[in-house]
């Protein structure tokens, strides 16, 4: 089975919509139609910061990888967030997840990107993928919501 993973396209909507659904209840979270409807858009802007690589099997899109490419005071590189990753739970396990991860590896090596990123919660199982690229640091996350 081949995974191919691109850049995500405009009539790619009716698969990457699903795919977003299921992330945003993985994480019991309801969005605002409005947000999706951005976040959609600013994903297919090139002039926007934020960019959606997405996974196809047999021409069918299975999971997505979004991210927003920052600047940093420590690096004069563009930093990678990978903020959003997600597969089809009917293809999981089949390599798509880090045929993800590996495409936005080589991406950043041929762009000159500093650093590659993202945060997971504690218990995700999904650390069994991550910590084939990386040993998790020691920093904890705070938030204030304003
Ligand atoms: C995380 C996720 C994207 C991984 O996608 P995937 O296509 O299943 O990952 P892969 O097939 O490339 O996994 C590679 C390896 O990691 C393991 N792995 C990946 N995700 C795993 C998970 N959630 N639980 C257990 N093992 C996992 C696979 O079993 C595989 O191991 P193997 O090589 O020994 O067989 C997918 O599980 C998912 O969408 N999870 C729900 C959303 C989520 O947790 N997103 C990440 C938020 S930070």
């Amino acid at each position: 089975m081949t995974v191919i993973v691109r850049a995500l396209r405009k009539g790619d909507y009716a698969g990457w919509r699903p795919l977003w659904d299921g992330y945003t209840a993985f994480y019991a979270c309801e969005l605002d139609e409005s947000v999706t409807a951005l976040t959609w858009e600013r994903a297919l802007n090139s002039h926007s910061s934020l960019f959606c690589r997405v996974a196809e099997i047999d021409g069918k899109v299975i999971g997505f990888a979004m991210c927003v490419l920052h600047e940093g005071t420590w690096t004069t590189a563009p930093v990678c967030y990978l903020e959003d990753l997600f597969v089809d739970e009917n293809v999981r396990g089949k390599g798509a997840g880090k045929a993800l991860i590996e495409a936005l590896q080589a991406e950043g090596k041929r762009e000159g990107w500093s650093t590659l990123y993202w945060v997971t919660r504690q218990n995700n199982p999904a650390r069994k993928l991550y910590d084939m690229f990386s040993e998790a640091d020691d920093f904890v996350r705070y938030r204030v919501s304003l």
